[in-house]
């Protein structure tokens, strides 16, 4: 165990008599390996740097301002040099910050010091480590799943990401309709969420672990678990309640206690919006959206495979058994209907479109992007039969891309057809969003994206 989980834990008035000791011993303080300091206004601002071979120093300035006078960070790898600075000398090299951290790599053969200037502007860390910098921004961003009036489903980035084990002759066995839910790692990374109102203006503030754990989160977290969507990996999945309708949310996510991902954005729909949140269910894994079906029994506020009616997903799944037994009457594994994809691939994507099929996804008319694809017509809701009809609820149209990865990967004798373009594809698709309409250009739609960061949906993906 980290030294950094300890310190984390510390109490608040603890850190401040670590700090003033800290400050009253006018001594150095050696930084240790995989530890990060308290919070530091520190005086002297001089550290010693323990010996190592390949050392990552990182600091991240804990203040939510926008100050421009931050304090500046120089180190050493020098035995020759006991006070850097901005004067500079042999082997001095100051760690450049950006969005209030930064961090710097390098070689200690016989130790050296961390100096600090305009050290008493604004509480920063220090972090050691011989590995990666302790504190980061990391690239890959959270995961908005949808929301509510008052709620949101919330994703942490992806982690042990899990290839998929296809069959092989002669045992070809392609997974079962209903699927079971995979076994939960034993050590999951560390996720921790925070949301503000993007009012509150955080990003204009050094980007750092410690700020953000400094501001109030919105909302209350009703449900926090691990759940594997996709074959990206495991994430943790926050269901947030008790915000605000029709209110911007900047989200991020802190990995490990010090390393920052986000922000991503969100708009909460109007307090009108009657549809629920469904997500956790083992046979449409990536599902994670509003759908047309009102609150579940309290005390439950969103469904899950447990509380979501029969009437919905017995059809499913009877579906899916049955794709599955006519994709098995080829001969899978042992003949092949493409150089390119399998028979597992073919029921991968079926159960990707069938899902998204399957499960409507609501849109409020008050905050949809004007662009989205929604379902102007007035006729019940051919697909998804166990729902109420279309006229309650706005629909967000499923993405064609939906449909032609599945005609893609399935031999054509099973006589799966999409809708095209040229013709009347865009009544029950959304077209041209990710892939071009006309040609079908993948990526080359008006958005190539179903989605983006800052909340915007245009089409369902399933996903
Ligand atoms: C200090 O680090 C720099 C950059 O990595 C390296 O070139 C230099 O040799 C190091 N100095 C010592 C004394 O190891
Ligand atoms: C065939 O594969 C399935 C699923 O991978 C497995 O459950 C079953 O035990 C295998 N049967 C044989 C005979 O190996
Ligand atoms: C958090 O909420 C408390 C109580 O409402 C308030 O005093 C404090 O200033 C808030 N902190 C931040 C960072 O907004
Ligand atoms: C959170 O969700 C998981 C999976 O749906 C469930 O097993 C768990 O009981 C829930 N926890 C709470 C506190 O509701
Ligand atoms: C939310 O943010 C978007 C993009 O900045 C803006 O266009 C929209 O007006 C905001 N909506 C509300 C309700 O604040
Ligand atoms: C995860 O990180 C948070 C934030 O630093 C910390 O409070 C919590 O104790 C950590 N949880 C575990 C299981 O280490
Ligand atoms: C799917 O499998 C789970 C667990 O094996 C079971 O509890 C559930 O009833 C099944 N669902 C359907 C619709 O068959
Ligand atoms: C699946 O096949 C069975 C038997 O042929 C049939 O009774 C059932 O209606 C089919 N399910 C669906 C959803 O079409």
């Amino acid at each position: 165990m980290f030294l950094t989980d300890r310190i984390s834990m510390l109490p608040a008035t603890l850190l401040l008599l670590l700090n003033a000791a800290l400050a009253a011993a006018q001594t150095r303080t050696t930084l240790p390996i995989d530890w990060v300091t308290p919070e530091l206004t520190p005086n002297p601002p001089f550290f010693t740097i323990p010996t190592g071979s390949q050392l990552a120093i990182s600091v991240a300035l804990c203040s939510a301002t926008t100050d421009t006078n931050v304090p500046r960070f120089f180190v050493t790898n020098s035995s020759s040099t006991a006070s850097p600075s901005s004067g500079g000398s042999d082997d001095v090299f100051e760690i450049t910050l950006s969005q209030g951290q930064g961090s710097w790599t390098g070689t200690f053969p016989s130790g050296g010091v961390l100096g600090v200037e305009n050290a008493g502007q604004m509480p920063f860390q220090i972090g050691v480590s011989n590995d990666v910098p302790i504190h980061q921004i990391l690239n890959t961003p959270p995961l908005l799943g949808d929301t509510t009036a008052t709620q949101a489903l919330l994703f942490s980035p992806p982690f042990s990401p899990q290839t998929p084990q296809d069959p092989i002759y002669p045992n070809y066995t392609l997974p079962e309709a209903n699927l079971s839910v995979p076994t939960v790692p034993s050590n999951p990374t560390n996720y921790t969420l925070v949301v503000v109102p993007t009012a509150n203006a955080l990003t204009s503030m050094p980007q750092t672990a410690c700020m953000l754990f400094a501001q109030n989160s919105s909302g209350t977290i009703t449900n926090e678990s691990l759940w594997l969507r996709d074959s990206s990996g495991w994430r943790t999945e926050w269901l947030l309640t008790g915000l605000t309708d029709k209110t911007n949310y900047t989200a991020y996510v802190v990995e490990s206690s010090y390393k920052v991902t986000g922000p991503i954005y969100f708009l909460t729909k109007s307090s009108s919006f009657s549809c629920s949140l469904v997500s956790q269910l083992p046979y449409c894994p990536s599902i994670s959206y509003a759908i047309p079906l009102p609150a579940p029994p309290p005390p439950q506020v969103a469904y899950n495979s447990a509380n979501l009616p029969d009437s919905i997903t017995a059809p499913l799944i009877s579906s899916l058994t049955n794709f599955t037994t006519s994709l098995t009457t080829f001969a899978c594994g042992r003949d092949f209907y493409s150089p390119l994809v399998t028979c597992a691939d073919c029921q991968r994507a079926y159960r990707t479109w069938l899902c998204a099929v399957s499960f409507p996804q609501c849109a409020d008319l008050n905050t949809a992007p004007a662009a989205a694809a929604l379902l102007t017509s007035q006729a019940p809701n051919a697909r998804a039969t166990a729902f109420p009809s279309g006229d309650s609820y706005t629909q967000l149209l499923p993405c064609i891309e939906t449909c032609t990865a599945t005609d893609r990967a399935c031999p054509n004798f099973l006589g799966f057809k999409c809708p095209l373009p040229q013709f009347n594809a865009a009544q029950s698709y959304g077209v041209g969003y990710i892939d071009s309409g006309a040609d079908g250009v993948q990526g080359g739609g008006s958005t190539g994206a179903w989605s983006d960061t800052y909340g915007n949906v245009w089409c369902s993906s399933g996903q």
